[in-house]
């Protein structure tokens, strides 16, 4: 669990040290060990929508083996459930309590605590692997799709979606209310698989031969202001590192630019993911 506490005037979640790959950014402190239903109010409504487009893509059929790898508190673990049954279905994350709620939402799937880069399961033990909004906070996001291919059986596919760095309409104004009430230093960061071709580049680089690499749009309505900013000031990862830092008078700032940009009615923001699908 992250959170820098008051102290830290100018947190900074550009990549240093071990975590740093060759400057694509994993932000260290992200932490997602936090209770499900924060994850769900704030990204997993999105996810709901995203997640059945990602198992259409990577062709999930009735009799297959399925691993949802970085599950989150099951969002896609529960549309492949629905697909091909429970007992087909593995999911795998390394928060505790998203392994856990994982678990209750979808029983009968074996869920298990686990990271990418060592997926705890034997070769070519799926027909598909997918990670849905999982590469961005991969400590190392190519072992990881190494790995997800390791697991599937030559002829199946490994998915991967993540949201465009530019097309989330969630984030752009949740972060531009956080940087009108405390600038952030330095460039926003970024995440792997949030730029055109790069979870091109991951398959190919784990030696799989892309079938499809395109884009998937999800909407999310908001039914009130508040729908909209209590999530976003309780927000698990990269977020949860910046409100930690912020005064009261920065985050009264902060939600009064949210306010200036959003109804107090019903609304509804996009978002824009990208996806590719490799066959092994
Ligand atoms: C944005 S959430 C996505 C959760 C879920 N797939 C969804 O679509 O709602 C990112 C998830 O990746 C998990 N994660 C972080 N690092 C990981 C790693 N190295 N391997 C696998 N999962 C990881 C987090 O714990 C978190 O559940």
């Amino acid at each position: 669990m992250v959170g820098s506490g008051p102290a830290d005037r100018h947190p900074s979640i550009t990549p240093t040290g071990d975590d740093a790959q060759g400057g694509q950014a994993h932000p260290r402190s992200v932490g997602f060990d936090v209770p499900a239903e924060r994850y769900d109010r704030f990204m997993g409504r999105f996810s709901v929508g995203l997640a059945p487009q990602l198992a259409d893509a990577a062709g999930v059929a009735p009799g297959m083996g399925v691993l949802d790898v970085g599950c989150g508190p099951g969002a896609l673990t529960e549309v492949l459930a629905a697909r091909v049954g429970a007992s087909q279905v593995a999911a795998v994350d390394p928060s505790p309590a998203f392994v856990r709620v994982c678990g209750e939402r979808v029983p009968g799937a074996d869920v298990r605590e686990g990271t990418a880069e060592a997926l705890p399961f034997e070769d070519d033990a799926f027909d598909v692997a997918l990670a849905c909004l999982v590469t961005g906070f991969m400590k190392d996001a190519q072992a990881g799709v190494v790995e997800m291919s390791r697991v599937t059986r030559p002829g199946g596919r490994v998915a991967a979606c993540f949201w465009d760095k530019d097309r989330h309409q969630m984030l752009e104004a949740a972060m531009g209310a956080v940087n009108a009430g405390h600038p952030l230093e330095g460039p926003p960061p970024t995440f792997v698989g949030g730029s055109r071709g790069e979870l091109r580049t991951l398959l190919e680089h784990a030696g799989l031969t892309v079938e499809a690499d395109d884009e998937l749009t999800v909407s999310v309505t908001y039914e009130t202001f508040d729908d909209f900013w209590q999530p976003v000031l309780r927000a698990p990862g990269p977020l949860e590192v910046i409100m930690a830092s912020m005064t009261e008078d920065e985050l009264a700032a902060a939600e009064a630019h949210a306010r200036a940009g959003l109804p107090d009615e019903p609304f509804t923001l996009a978002a824009t993911a990208w996806y590719a699908v490799g066959a092994v």
